[in-house]
């Protein structure tokens, strides 16, 4: 066996790099990365010795060192003196940076909409969890069965805490659900018949996608602006034909960031009366109070079902969310929940409340909402120059892609430079053709060092613009 056989034969990992384009040593970054995404290369997984991987792909050590430093820099692998250079593992922390790392594969995840991890978190519930348990009436509370919108000394509390958040509403108006997406759910089974439709913005929730879809409905998508749904459009499909309910996420869309002015409220209210719409706002994308707008409820209350949920402040895993319904639609909702689970598990919610309206989770609310503006500052400093949509207590960005740049090829590419992303097709309503733009999300790395390491890698992929594409024949 010549030099380069027998090196391959002792190497554990060996990129196959025929078809490389450009500079080798980025060609086998690219690799390392898209194997790390793939699960090839394992956290803590060694990459073959500098000298030995030369050999096995005849080129010089400067190229592998070159690369295998690139690699480090991006986040992917670390070298130890001693220990070579390892795929980075689940525990690798920046030192003097005190929050948790979750990927730990070398990837950025910007894909998820949940909250910024935080040890706090995870501290603030254990607390909570002694508090509730020495609590006189609260394991009682937990053991009886509930009626249907959920204990009412609970949404007492919530209510409260609501209101001081300026979002004024009363116990009776509140039922409890199993977090946001049930909330949608439940006020699309109970009160729309299937067969019947409900409009949305054209590019919305995809949980609110799944849910008109499973329960059977007719789901009509409507042009949208910068401020979200438009008007003149929404007007146009009621004349055409009988819808029953619209879904608005006014104060922040999810995915494209866009926040309704108070004109356009109003517009959208008289035509729902003109119409007779219900109109379900979905409130899980919190906002700050002096940030929001004036919530549907509080503009046409007789119509208006309001979803708050604490998935996006607390945790997503406490499933805690509530429905405001005006009084005349609040017998069907009861009805329908029953039907599913009787009620919620006053046990969460006890938790949830205690948690929420004693003021134990205040510090991390405020500390949310600071990094969160650090971070959007970040996001503008990166991707200065590109057409962004954001906004300010916004989870995620809305990326307008610049041409000849395709939605689901800069997904790709972003895997293989370790970023992952999601492609628009599931925001999208019916056939509606997807656009060139991309959800960010800034909330999941843990540190905001490697938020910037994301970003970066994705401004450099938006600075190269895609790769010539092959001809067909
Ligand atoms: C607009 C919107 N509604 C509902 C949900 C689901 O919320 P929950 O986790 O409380 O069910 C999400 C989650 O991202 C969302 O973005």
């Amino acid at each position: 066996m010549d030099i380069q056989h027998k090196a391959q034969a002792r190497c554990s990992w060996l990129p196959q790099l025929e078809h490389a384009e450009g500079a080798l040593y980025k060609a086998l970054v690219d690799q390392i990365a898209a194997d790390i995404a793939a699960g090839v290369l394992a956290p803590g997984e060694r990459l073959p010795p500098q000298r030995l991987l030369a050999d096995a792909l005849q080129v010089t050590v400067g190229t592998i060192t070159r690369a295998y430093r690139e690699a480090e820099r991006r986040g992917l692998v670390e070298a130890r003196v001693g220990s070579g250079t390892r795929v980075r593992g689940h525990h690798s922390e920046t030192p003097g940076f005190h929050h948790l790392s979750r990927a730990g594969d070398g990837s950025v995840d910007l894909s998820l909409s949940i909250p910024i991890p935080h040890p706090l978190r995870s501290e603030q519930l254990a607390a909570v969890l002694e508090r509730v348990s020495r609590q006189v009436g609260a394991t009682e509370c937990a053991l009886n069965y509930q009626s249907e919108q959920g204990s009412l000394q609970q949404r007492d509390r919530l209510a409260a805490w609501l209101s001081s958040q300026g979002l004024e509403v009363a116990a009776e108006e509140l039922l409890v659900t199993v977090g946001g997406q049930h909330a949608d759910f439940l006020a699309l089974q109970s009160l729309i018949r299937p067969g019947e439709a409900v409009a949305s913005d054209a590019l919305t929730y995809p949980g609110m996608i799944a849910a008109a879809r499973q329960l059977g409905l007719r789901h009509l998508p409507v042009a949208m602006d910068r401020e979200g749904m438009r008007p003149d459009a929404l007007e146009r499909l009621c004349q055409q034909q009988r819808i029953r309910l619209l879904y608005l996420m006014p104060e922040h869309n999810n995915p494209t960031a866009a926040h309704m002015s108070e004109a356009r409220r109003e517009a959208i209210v008289r035509l729902a009366r003109r119409y007779d719409l219900l109109i379900l706002e979905d409130g899980v994308q919190y906002v700050r109070p002096e940030l929001r707008g004036t919530p549907f409820f509080r503009l046409a209350p007789e119509r208006s079902l309001y979803i708050f949920s604490v998935s996006k402040i607390l945790a997503g895993g406490l499933r805690y969310g509530v429905l405001r319904a005006p009084a005349n639609l609040m017998p069907q909702l009861s009805t329908g929940l029953r039907a599913q689970c009787w009620a919620m598990p006053a046990l969460m919610g006890a938790v949830t409340c205690e948690w929420l309206c004693s003021g134990i989770a205040a510090p991390l609310i405020d500390w949310q909402w600071q990094e969160l503006e650090a971070r959007h500052q970040l996001l503008r400093q990166v991707l200065a120059g590109y057409e962004l949509q954001a906004h300010a207590c916004g989870f995620h960005a809305w990326l307008h892609l610049p041409e000849p740049w395709r939605a689901q090829e800069f997904v790709q590419r972003a895997a293989q430079r370790g970023v992952t992303l999601i492609s628009p097709e599931p925001f999208c309503v019916g056939s509606q053709p997807a656009p060139q733009a991309i959800r960010i999300c800034i909330t999941p790395p843990a540190q905001r060092e490697a938020l910037q390491i994301g970003l970066e890698r994705l401004a450099e992929l938006l600075a190269e613009g895609p790769p010539l594409s092959a001809a067909l024949v």
